[in-house]
């Protein structure tokens, strides 16, 4: 009796943890098991449902296993054989039929669902068709329809259908927001594939790459934004204004020569990259260093501050990243920072 009570007072502060831990998987932002939509509803429903049917399953089979073990035990002095069961066909139907009925319980709805989410909505004119392009560490959002594009900030309206089709423009990875849909992967070869949800309630969410991709995978985070269908329409109409360059000539050179030759901001620069136009507003900057005033943790800063973190060194921010160090001047760098920070779309009322 003593030893069990030393087991179990070393298991508690275990137990503890675990709790702790678990508690920390609730945010709705970010979150499997908080679903924020219907596509991720259907994928927790059945992890409901498989959950319980195996806890079931442990319950039951453990409870008969207590049973026999102290029911059946043999006692003192009991030298009898008990009875035999091999090959009792009884036993052997109820535990043959038993699993079939759970697995078709398991079964039915697990491949009606994995059907209904495979869903082609990439000719829906109602759906918003976004084209996601995974890049060694960043994303690519190009809406076709809109002739908008963007990175690292997916903008979505929170009363449509977004369709996505998923590419990688180098290695495999895998597109996943854990609180709104289920994840999908970008293979190389060409091969697109498709997706579809719907964020009905307004907010920030996180998104991330789900597959090992390199030394910055896990620094490979985008933000998903919900917002009303007059903030989403403002939105699109600002990222196809014009951007003023910064008014002093020195820093527009500056910015033309180091930065537009990879990066467009408006009309300016080039594609490839990811596209600055209304960086200043974004929720972080390289997609990992959030952008906050009040900032209590390593990864966080004011925009400007983080931009200037991010340009001095991106190796350090997110190793392997392809974003050169720019050999730029401390001054240089304060005002490319300043000017980016304020590159503000006003789209939100
Ligand atoms: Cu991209 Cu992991």
């Amino acid at each position: 009796m003593m030893n069990r009570w030393h087991v179990l007072k070393r298991l508690l502060p275990l137990l503890a943890g675990m709790v702790l831990l678990l508690s920390a998987c609730g945010r709705a932002d970010l979150s499997t098991l908080r679903p924020q939509g219907p596509v991720a509803e259907e994928q927790f429903g059945l992890m409901k449902l498989t959950v319980a049917i195996m806890v079931l399953v442990v319950i039951v089979v453990f409870a008969i296993a207590v049973y026999v073990i102290v029911r059946f035990r043999r006692r003192p002095g009991d030298k009898t054989i008990p009875v035999q069961v091999e090959g009792n066909h009884k036993l052997e139907i109820i535990w043959t039929v038993i699993p079939i009925i759970l697995l078709i319980i398991l079964g039915v709805p697990t491949v009606k669902t994995v059907f209904g989410l495979a869903e082609d909505h990439t000719k829906d004119p109602n759906a918003v068709q976004v084209k996601v392009t995974a890049h060694q560490y960043w994303w690519e959002f190009e809406y076709p329809n809109l002739g908008v594009k963007t990175a690292q900030e997916l903008l979505i309206p929170n009363d449509a259908i977004i369709s996505i089709e998923a590419k990688t423009a180098d290695v495999l990875h895998s597109f996943w927001i854990p609180s709104l849909a289920g994840k999908t992967d970008t293979n190389p070869g060409g091969n697109v594939n498709i997706m579809y949800f719907e964020a009905p309630k307004t907010g920030v969410y996180l998104g991330k790459c789900a597959e090992l991709c390199g030394p910055s995978h896990s620094l490979m985070d985008f933000k998903v934004k919900v917002v009303d269908r007059a903030s989403f329409d403002r939105w699109v109409a600002a990222m196809k204004s014009p951007v003023a360059l910064p008014a002093d000539k020195e820093v527009a050179d500056v910015l033309n020569s180091q930065c537009l030759s990879c990066h467009a901001i408006g009309a300016n620069g080039g594609q490839l990259y990811p596209n600055l136009t209304g960086i200043g507003g974004r929720q972080a900057v390289a997609g990992i260093l959030v952008n906050t005033d009040d900032a209590k943790y390593e990864n966080e800063g004011t925009v400007e501050e983080n931009l200037k973190r991010w340009i001095t060194d991106p190796q350090k921010v997110k190793p392997g990243t392809l974003m050169p160090k720019v050999d730029l001047t401390q001054p240089q760098i304060d005002a490319i920072s300043k000017y980016l920070a304020g590159l503000k779309l006003d789209y939100e009322k």
